[in-house]
């Protein structure tokens, strides 16, 4: 076991990556937001936000005192927004359990809400140098191929199994460099396709590699039939404007900005008359949008209405026109900003 991790460390320190903009710092907070964009997200695409991220919000005080809205806005593009909520969440929950001074056990760390068991492994092996095992997607794809475990990584008998696993190969000495070491290879070598197993430092271990069971393991999950919702989204436009709707705090893209969403087959003008008080004339379809959820694909039909008249008396909280180019700066769901971006194009 010893010789696992040895031969990762070796190999972390000549082939890892050591430049990352969350590496080369201690600050625990700097290192937890880093862990929660990772958590979804590759790190190519994480880079930008990340930075962008941290000048806006430097330390845990300025995430506490954002609006919420501004902390989605930060967040638009990147998906799975809960994880933006929660983190802005167990900002305010430091500022008053913990005056503001970030936790400094795995067990309080992991009691922060969006924090679980490998993300606060993470951050105490990162922050403090604590000896903490990690399993997340990458991790479990590298243990299941060389230690030839069989079964869904995340079916709880197999995780629990991985846990165990992944405790006993911990090394006695160089823990951030073996971490690191172990997310490099995930991400790097020990990809889902094509892995590079010429250049693994583990090769010549490594069951899935010796049985030939490298493109069967990790053992994929049983695949259902994912249900599909279709929807119609109005873009309804006066002059240079554009209406959005920001969402109910919860559901899906909660409290995210939006288009008003209408079910299918509802009258489009009837709504927009009734629901947001606009005499409206009708303009062609525009080509669907998918977006695939873990638990359902959206298929969105983009309306877009021309609008005519205005009914004062119906004002309502959570309606906004704004400038078509501002619109698409707001907190908006990745889908809907293509959308807008379609139509600003013309
Ligand atoms: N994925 C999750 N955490 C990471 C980290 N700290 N560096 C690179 N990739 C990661």
């Amino acid at each position: 076991m010893a010789e696992f991790s040895q031969r990762l460390i070796q190999w972390q320190q000549l082939h890892g990556r050591h430049s990352l903009p969350w590496q080369n710092t201690q600050d625990p907070y700097a290192i937890w937001v880093s862990e929660i964009m990772l958590q979804q997200t590759q790190v190519v695409a994480v880079i930008p936000y990340y930075q962008r991220f941290m000048s806006r919000f430097p330390d845990v005080a300025s995430l506490a005192q954002a609006d919420e809205d501004e902390v989605l806005r930060h967040w638009s593009g990147l998906g799975y927004y809960s994880r933006a909520r929660n983190l802005h969440t167990a900002a305010l929950a430091i500022m008053q359990q913990y005056q503001g001074e970030f936790p400094q056990t795995h067990e309080k760390i992991n009691a922060l809400p969006g924090i679980g068991r490998s993300t606060a492994s993470a951050i105490t092996v990162f922050a403090y140098g604590q000896t903490q095992t990690i399993l997340d997607g990458n991790v479990k794809r590298v243990l299941t191929r060389c230690f030839g475990i069989e079964g869904w990584p995340s079916q709880p008998a197999v995780e629990k199994r991985l846990w165990k696993l992944a405790e006993s190969l911990l090394p006695k000495a160089d823990i951030q460099c073996y971490t690191q070491g172990l997310m490099d290879l995930g991400a790097t070598l020990c990809t889902r396709s094509k892995p590079q197993c010429d250049k693994c430092p583990v090769r010549e271990n490594c069951v899935a590699r010796k049985k030939s069971r490298i493109t069967q393991l990790p053992t994929p999950k049983q695949r259902k039939i994912i249900p599909e919702r279709e929807i119609v989204m109005l873009i309804l436009l006066a002059a240079n404007e554009i209406l959005l709707e920001k969402r109910p705090p919860s559901g899906i893209w909660g409290g995210l900005w939006s288009l008003p969403e209408v079910a299918m087959g509802e009258d489009v003008q009837l709504v927009a008359r009734q629901r947001l008080g606009l005499e409206t004339k009708l303009l062609p379809t525009l080509p669907i949008v998918t977006h695939t959820f873990t638990h359902f694909r959206l298929r969105i039909t983009p309306q877009p209405l021309k609008m005519l008249k205005m009914r004062p008396e119906v004002r309502q909280s959570g309606l906004v026109w704004l400038d078509k180019e501002d619109a698409i700066d707001a907190a908006l769901p990745a889908p809907i900003r293509k959308i807008l971006l379609g139509i600003a194009a013309n």
